[in-house]
């Protein structure tokens, strides 16, 4: 990808103390893009009401301009102030999940910048869990737009490390706050009109439709790739995401199965002398001694059973495979309920919905 070229500068890794939340606070108010801890993953942030600190994110990241922004905020009476439509049903999603891993895409107020919108008439919305992010919106004295602290396209980071990884030397700062506990972004919910789910998360469709009492569903854009018609309806899922480098396929088959295609892969691709371009396989944690035993590298992502586990080290999976210069990959993705449809989603866009079944 071309990044936009920006004025290169020294980046900071700091450990969240009240005088270094001051500081970044400082950057923002001068219209700065920093790197911010959620619960969720790290956030790239800056003030969302300065339209030319807004820009700055787009050209951090390298985002392609008509993908709006989350706005990020410390209290729910703010949420009066960058939308509109706030009805009992908004105060009943904020009272159940907030602060945490949801975002509602409400219509749009007129307190925040144009481009953080990118031009729609609604905005996404959310009040995280993290007390480092609460503590900057707070000190920083606005609310935030924050995406994914990631170059566009790249997996999102979920330790300040990986923020420095993608952005070093085109955001001054990252607030340090340890490895994000849950790993995968925030459920994005709109309720502009009737709630649909735009992109899974960690909050997922059965505790909404518990709090909301009807059936909330799924955008078409979140198991397919998005069609033209959808478009404006969920900006964020037309791009390729979360992607290492590798080439990834999603085999969804029993473990046995799994570990013998991969076998039979290598057997008809490669020869012992020449390994450098073996696969790779990304597999749950009960896999692992499956292939081992055929001498097939892998990196495991947590227990089959457990898809809290997944979510936390997704991401995580995905960066290391690109340390290990992976090239080839094949994955094992959770199906079924809950946080598994978001741990599924990550992957097939990682994959760009590579899927054999076998
Ligand atoms: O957990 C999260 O949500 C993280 C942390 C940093 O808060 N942020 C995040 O932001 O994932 P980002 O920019 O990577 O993803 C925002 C998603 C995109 O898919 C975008 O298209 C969608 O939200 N979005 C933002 N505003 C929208 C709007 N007005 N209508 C529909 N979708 C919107
Ligand atoms: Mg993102």
């Amino acid at each position: 990808m071309k990044l936009p070229k920006i004025k290169r500068m020294h980046t900071k890794i700091l450990a969240p103390t009240k005088e270094n939340i001051r500081l970044a606070a400082e950057c923002i108010r001068k219209g700065a893009a920093v790197g911010m801890p959620t619960e969720t993953v790290y956030g790239l942030a800056a003030d969302a009401c300065n339209p030319a600190a807004v820009d700055g994110i787009f050209c951090a990241k390298g985002r392609p301009q008509d993908n709006p922004l989350i706005v990020h905020i410390a209290c729910e009476e703010e949420l009066l102030r960058i939308a509109k439509g706030i009805t009992p049903q908004v105060h009943l999603l904020a009272k159940a999940f907030w602060p945490g891993p949801l975002t509602l895409v409400l219509p749009k107020g007129d307190f925040v910048a144009q481009n953080v919108c990118a031009g729609l008439s609604s905005v996404a919305v959310r009040l995280p869990a993290h007390p480092v992010a609460r503590a900057l919106i707070k000190e920083a004295g606005t609310p935030l737009a924050a995406p994914s602290a990631n170059l566009s396209g790249s997996p999102s980071p979920t330790t300040a490390q990986h923020v420095a990884q993608d952005l070093s030397g085109r955001i001054p700062l990252v607030l340090d706050g340890g490895a994000c506990l849950v790993g995968i972004e925030s459920t994005v919910l709109s309720v502009v009109e009737k709630p649909v789910i735009l992109r899974p998360g960690f909050v997922t469709k059965e505790e909404l439709e518990g709090v909301l009492g009807q059936s909330v569903p799924y955008a078409a854009s979140v198991e397919a790739p998005l069609s033209h018609e959808d478009a404006p309806q969920s900006p964020g899922m037309k791009y390729k995401h979360y992607a290492p480098k590798a080439n990834i396929t999603i085999l969804d088959a029993k473990d046995d199965a799994y570990v013998q295609y991969i076998a039979e892969y290598m057997k008809g691709h490669f020869t012992q002398d020449d390994s450098s371009d073996a696969p790779l396989a990304l597999c749950f944690e009960e896999t692992a001694p499956l292939l081992k035993q055929q001498g097939i590298n892998f990196v495991s992502y947590g227990s089959q059973e457990d898809n809290r586990q997944q979510a936390a080290n997704i991401f995580f999976a995905l960066r290391q495979l690109d340390e290990l210069n992976a090239k080839t990959v094949f994955a094992q993705a959770p199906k079924g309920q809950g946080v598994g449809i978001a741990v599924r989603n990550r992957l097939l866009r990682a994959a760009s919905f590579r899927v054999v079944c076998l």
